[in-house]
């Protein structure tokens, strides 16, 4: 779709809301969605969709929240450039980040800039009537997106957690939860980390804890170079630098992916033999002990080579 840039607005410093609008009524989404925006050379970036109100069945316009990271890949850089009357080109709104439907509460819990599809979410929750918790960390209250809607929207379900005062206590959270409660958690890979350690402890089943990882999959300085050899006897150097996804699509090997940030699991690949070195958000604990399957997307491997089922 061809999307034009019809409002900006500083929320912080560095984060600015985009509002965007066709040409008449767009895609309907749910709760949690995200847009793929089409940069030209920095590639392709994914922006969750932010909504204050509920979803209405005609909708005439999107918002994205986006922070601009100085240092970054150069994507959060592209969208803050844009001014009011550009177009942008986008997908259909994609949604991989999906809340439940039982009657189970919910415990919403926000890093930084991954707050905006968590708001989608307790709008929603609001809306339905349906018991949430939300928390929200943050460094500072100054650098906090949209703090003073999400005090208004839902002062009870609330609670900042900001590094000057008070740092956010995921274990707590999670050992103080109601039962049967699932967990969503979007924000930077330390905090989905923590998150995961801390429903593992407390026995959360898997399905009951969902993430989705806030920020582009980060270069190790120390990567190494390492082969994949496929089904078809092929074998591929993967350097640093570039993703097995990369690779193979350079040679055209079909693979499927979505997110390539490690944390749909679409990319999930079966390992034949190798040692993988994860770096997703999607593997339980005992995934990666069991070393028998792999994100393509970011994961690398510490053996020399990796032979997967492709
Ligand atoms: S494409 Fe989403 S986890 Fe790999």
């Amino acid at each position: 779709m061809k999307l034009h840039v019809t409002a900006i607005k500083n929320v912080t410093n560095r984060i600015r809301l985009f509002t965007l609008t066709g040409t008449g009524a767009l895609p309907r989404y749910t709760a949690g969605a995200h847009l793929d925006f089409d940069l030209g050379d920095v590639g392709v970036r994914s922006y969750s969709l932010v909504d204050f109100d509920p979803i209405k069945d005609q909708l005439d316009a999107y918002h994205i929240a986006v922070q601009l990271e100085p240092e970054g890949d150069g994507g959060s850089q592209a969208m803050h450039a844009l001014n009011v009357g550009d177009t942008v080109s986008v997908t259909a709104p994609k949604n991989s980040f999906n809340l439940h439907v039982s009657d189970a509460p919910a415990i919403l819990i926000a890093g930084g800039i991954g707050v905006t599809p968590i708001i989608s979410f307790a709008t929603e929750l609001h809306h339905r009537g349906h018991p949430f918790e939300l928390h929200y960390a943050a460094q500072s209250r100054d650098v906090c997106a949209f703090a003073p809607e999400l005090e208004q929207a839902f002062p009870d379900p609330l609670t900042l957690w900001l590094d000057d005062h008070t740092r956010i206590d995921v274990a707590q959270i999670l050992a103080d939860a109601p039962a049967q409660a699932h967990i969503y958690c979007c924000g930077p890979k330390g905090m989905i980390d923590a998150v995961r350690t801390a429903a593992e402890t407390a026995g959360y089943p898997a399905e009951r804890v969902r993430f989705e990882l806030f920020e582009t999959p980060q270069r190790e300085v120390d990567d190494a170079a390492f082969e994949v050899e496929i089904n078809d006897g092929r074998c591929f150097t993967i350097p640093p630098g570039k993703t097995i996804i990369e690779v193979l699509e350079d040679a055209d090997v079909d693979v499927m992916y979505d997110c390539q940030r490690g944390d749909c699991g679409i990319c999930q690949t079966d390992i034949i033999s190798g040692d993988p070195d994860h770096r997703d958000v999607v593997l339980s604990e005992a995934e990666r002990a069991s070393g028998k399957v792999i994100q393509i997307c970011v994961s690398r491997a510490k053996s020399a080579r990796l032979v997967l089922d492709i």
